[in-house]
């Protein structure tokens, strides 16, 4: 609108200049014209007249003469004709003659084309013809016009000039705002698409071969400057809480965050009358808590603790943590029905074993499903509550809530939506025998952006949407475009914070190795390793313990001498396969403890119970290696907590090649963990390895850890989430005041099969 003011303005103006020249230049023409034509006129009336005049003047009879002349002026322009006799003298005329007219000035009145005579009676054109009678001259023939009616017809074409030059002004400005308006649009639509990383190209309208490769060019260029941007940004940058911080007020104005996950970062149990406080064995938690408490902000978790209900306010939340509250937890509670479906049912028996792909088949089942789907909804109505603006910005984490971003999308659609999937993502095959996959792949393109730890993880997942979904995937900016809406998918690896805190690294690593020693009734020199998992099948504990026992048989010299400890928090309790698989660990242990029973100390020290981070990172100060086996991890965190509690650079690290993790810290002993052989190999290569290249290890895996921490990795996600904010902005205002109201869609999430 103020666009088209901008142009139409001064159309107007230039066209009021050029009618303010053209109708006095037309004024003139049109006077001029008439002129001529009177006087042609008056010609043609002095010749018509000539024959009867000369009768009439021979004949020398006045009074036939002046009727003549009166009978001449019926005709309205004629206003007086008179006759002059020759050589001056009165005139015989009409009485309308003008006395201005003299006889014996008729001179000035010979022009070419007359002469103009203002009146009283308006302007009048004053023509003089001789008359010649039988060959001499017999007077001088007065023919006066009226010329009033030129101001008339000038009225009148001024009036058609001043219509004219406003329709010639209304149609130009219409052409042109119209072609304006579609040339905008068709920027504006192209623009929108190369945002939207779909290039120059209408899902309406055939590919415009020609534009491909400029739309190409320009995709890379914003991706080059974004990337060189950020990663400039990377790496200037020292990442601390102060850090997330001044992001969070810089690029994202001091937003609020809503963080959104199953498991809470605090646990409130009784133990008989008193409230404990557990920390849970949860990489997701361990990476987000650090973050909350630099951001502020509100976690939506489930709250699973037996005491959690007695420590809430009428809101359901409390400040966190309990000792100094930095931030918000709002606790959702669950029926025990809504628990078994959506957490132990959907969730860990039908997602957690098709994304991991460990040798346990995922079991689908309808009644599930339903509780997952009625979950997820009620986590959306939270994150609806718990927000204070029409725009959060919301961190969905994990598989829990797949079906999630779609919903608060639907309910806010202003809003930032960034979900990490903290697990792997399977190949298309793989994840297509999900029932509900369409709906779940639905939900989760709700989000504005969706994380995985590794490149691998984001290409299984575009190719899954590719492969399942009617949706535009675009490889090069790896974006999704599916029912009207943008997701970027990402690499976001995740990490742990850094520096370590003072709570977890304060003792001495001699005293914890003394410590933990005496525990566990081993001596001062005796080598141990270590091993902190929850009890999951995708661990590879089985497969660790095997190659404990290969060691032995490879090398008998560290029976007696080497004791490997394995911490496995319980998990998952409730599910047949969990159970089942403590159960083959448990007698795994025994069976190679009995094995080597002669030892004087034995090789494995299962402890199956939960410990607090310090006890664990005790642990870790005190192993001479620490051993990662899972048979697929998304990232594995413990792999990272122990390089980051070794500030004494001792210590190695085996880890399986089939984590995350391996991908960042290649100076590990990287190891297949179904190659039992080969882990073997990697403990006996650990417990000699000289301390030199231990530190040298060490050092290495330290500095990317410090570098790539989890202030990092939740500043680049939050940065890009303001980069897409600001792109969303920039379409919503490119598509008008119409169009910024998004429609709610409907959900895909309550759709049963
Ligand atoms: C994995 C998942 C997390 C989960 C954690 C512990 O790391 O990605 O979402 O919190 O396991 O599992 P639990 O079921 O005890 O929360």
């Amino acid at each position: 609108m103020r666009l088209s003011l901008r142009f139409i303005i001064p159309l107007f103006l230039a066209l009021g200049a050029i009618a303010y020249a053209v109708v006095p230049l037309v004024d003139k023409l049109t006077l001029q014209w008439f002129e001529r034509d009177l006087d042609i006129r008056a010609t043609l009336i002095a010749n018509t007249v000539q024959e009867p005049l000369r009768d009439v003047i021979r004949a020398g009879d006045r009074t036939r003469l002046l009727q003549f002349f009166t009978r001449i002026t019926e005709d309205e322009r004629v206003f007086a004709v008179g006759l002059c006799p020759p050589g001056g003298g009165e005139p015989i005329a009409t009485p309308t003659l003008p006395s201005a007219i003299k006889c014996a000035e008729l001179a000035r009145y010979s022009g070419e084309a007359g002469h103009l005579l203002k009146s009283p009676d308006g302007p009048l054109l004053v023509s003089v013809r001789p008359v010649e009678v039988e060959g001499a001259p017999g007077g001088t023939l007065v023919l006066v016009h009226d010329m009033s009616f030129v101001a008339r017809r000038s009225e009148e074409t001024r009036k058609y000039l001043f219509y004219f030059f406003v329709g010639l002004g209304a149609t130009v400005a219409l052409i042109t705002v119209a072609i304006a308006q579609l040339s905008w649009r068709g920027w504006v639509h192209g623009l929108r698409a190369l945002l939207r990383g779909e290039g120059l190209v209408r899902s309406d309208k055939p590919e415009v071969p020609e534009l491909r490769p400029i739309a190409r060019d320009l995709r890379a260029l914003i991706s080059d400057i974004e990337a060189e941007h950020r990663s400039r940004d990377d790496e200037q940058l020292a990442w601390t809480p102060d850090t997330l911080r001044a992001i969070l007020h810089g690029e994202l104005r001091g937003q609020e965050v809503i963080v959104v996950s199953n498991r809470e970062p605090y646990i409130h149990v009784r133990e008989g009358e008193d409230i404990a406080i557990w920390r849970p064995a949860s990489g997701l938690v361990t990476a987000l808590e650090p973050i909350m408490r630099a951001c502020s902000g509100t976690w939506i978790a489930h709250g699973g603790g037996s005491a959690d209900r007695d420590v809430v306010d009428s809101h359901d939340r409390l400040g966190v943590p309990p000792e100094h509250p930095a931030y918000q937890l709002r606790r959702v509670w669950l029926s025990p029905e809504q628990e078994a479906g959506y957490y132990y049912g959907f969730a860990n028996e039908g997602l957690w074993p098709l994304c991991h792909i460990a040798h346990v088949r995922p079991t689908f089942r309808t009644a599930d499903w339903e509780q997952y789907v009625a979950v997820n909804h009620k986590f959306a109505a939270a994150v609806v509550d718990e927000a204070t603006s029409h725009d959060p910005i919301v961190l969905v984490h994990d598989y829990h809530f797949a079906l999630l971003p779609r919903m608060i999308q639907e309910t806010l659609p202003a809003a930032t939506i960034v979900s990490f999937w903290h697990i792997p993502w399977p190949n298309p095959e793989a994840f297509g025998i999900c029932p509900w996959r369409d709906e779940l792949l639905d939900g989760m393109l709700g989000a504005t952006i969706l994380g995985f730890h590794t490149q691998f993880h984001c290409n299984n997942f575009v190719d899954t949407v590719d492969r399942l979904l009617e949706a535009r995937v675009d490889r090069e900016m790896f974006t999704v475009s599916y029912r009207g809406k943008l997701t970027a998918v990402k690499r976001y690896p995740i990490s742990i914070e850094w520096p370590p805190s003072a709570e977890l690294v304060g003792k001495p690593v001699e005293e914890c190795r003394r410590d933990v020693r005496l525990r566990h009734d081993l001596p001062a020199d005796h080598a141990i390793g270590v091993g902190i998992d929850r009890l999951d099948y995708t661990k590879g504990i089985e497969e660790r313990l095997r190659a404990v026992e290969r060691l032995l048989e490879t090398h008998p010299e560290w029976a007696g001498k080497f004791t490997f400890i394995q911490i496995a928090a319980p998990t998952r309790g409730r599910i047949e396969q969990y159970q089942e698989y403590e159960g083959r660990v448990r007698a795994m242990a025994a069976r190679i403890n009995d094995r080597f029973a002669s030892a004087r100390f034995p090789p494995i020290e299962l402890k199956v119970e939960h410990h607090q981070p310090e006890d664990i990172y005790e642990y870790y100060r005190a192993a001479d290696l620490c051993m990662v086996t899972s048979l697929h991890d998304g990232m594995n965190l413990v792999a990272k907590e122990f390089v980051s509690s070794r500030d004494d650079e001792r210590g190695v690290l085996i880890l399986s090649r089939f984590t995350g993790a391996a991908r960042e810290l290649p100076e590990a002993l990287i190891v297949n963990p179904y190659d039992t052989d080969e882990c073997a190999a990697a403990l006996h290569l650990a417990l000699s390895m000289p301390a030199r290249e231990q530190r040298a290890r060490i050092r290495l895996m330290r500095g990317l850890v410090q570098d790539f921490n989890v202030y990092r990795w939740a500043g680049r996600m939050l940065i890009d989430a303001a980069a897409m904010r600001r792109h969303g902005r920039l379409l919503e205002r490119a598509a008008g005041p119409d169009r910024q109201r998004r429609p709610v869609l409907h959900s895909g999430a309550g759709r049963r099969r």
